[in-house]
């Protein structure tokens, strides 16, 4: 039986939130979604300039799996609301996307790793771990796939981690601050959701910044709603 299938028999069996709350959560989850595509082609761009053999093989690997993820997204949307929602931040998003196609075409994979995997994947962990708390809380269930998920985020995060100890901050990384700029730019198009799941957008910033490496410590930003 499809797997993905299976999880959305077991959402349907333990879920039991109105309408509304659906509507919500399907938006949030098409943010993540639009996440899990852009690391998705952005982790394949990755693997094509990447000279080190195994590190190649793990951005082949992180690709498949961020296909995986953005399918399972795509199918819990679909069953949440069949005539599917807009993502809140829809336009940061793409705009996001369009600086890591920038660094690839100019075979910057430095500053390619410190978008992806470092910033935006820092930034979906934060997102994806209090999502994962708030299903948790409404015994939707799935456990075994948000596990298996939520590790996989992870060893995304720490490649990119690891891949910023090895090299030297460079001039390229000056992308950090456009980077950075644009995921304030997302935390405040998510304000109205966060608002309506009592959440403080504020804190999810600062959770943010606060798991930034030393070295991008410079350049975090204060949160700043422009609503
Ligand atoms: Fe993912
Ligand atoms: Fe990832």
């Amino acid at each position: 039986m499809d797997y993905r299938l299976t999880v959305l028999q077991k959402m349907n069996n333990r879920m039991n939130i109105g309408s509304e709350e659906k509507t919500h959560i399907a938006r949030y989850l098409s943010f993540l979604l639009s996440g899990e595509k852009v690391a998705h082609h952005c982790a394949a761009r990755q693997a094509k300039l990447c000279g080190n053999d195994q590190a190649k093989y793990f951005l082949i690997k992180q690709s498949r799996q961020e296909r995986f993820h953005a399918a399972t997204f795509q199918s819990a949307i679909l069953w949440l609301t069949p005539r599917g929602v807009t993502n809140p931040a829809k336009k940061q998003m793409q705009q996001y996307e369009s600086l890591l196609i920038n660094t690839t075409e100019n075979n910057d994979l430095f500053s390619s790793v410190v978008g992806l995997q470092v910033i935006l994947e820092g930034m979906g962990n934060v997102a994806l771990s209090h999502f994962d708390h708030g299903i948790e809380q409404r015994g939707i269930g799935y456990q075994k796939i948000r596990k298996a998920i939520l590790a996989q985020e992870d060893s995304h995060h720490e490649f990119g981690l690891h891949y910023l100890k090895e090299n030297t901050l460079s001039a390229a990384a000056n992308h950090a601050g456009s980077y950075l700029s644009l995921i304030n730019d997302m935390f405040t198009s998510l304000q109205g959701l966060f608002e309506f799941f009592d959440e403080d957008t504020c804190h999810y910033f600062a959770e943010f910044n606060h798991n930034l490496p030393e070295q991008l410590q410079e350049y975090a930003l204060g949160y700043h709603p422009n609503t």
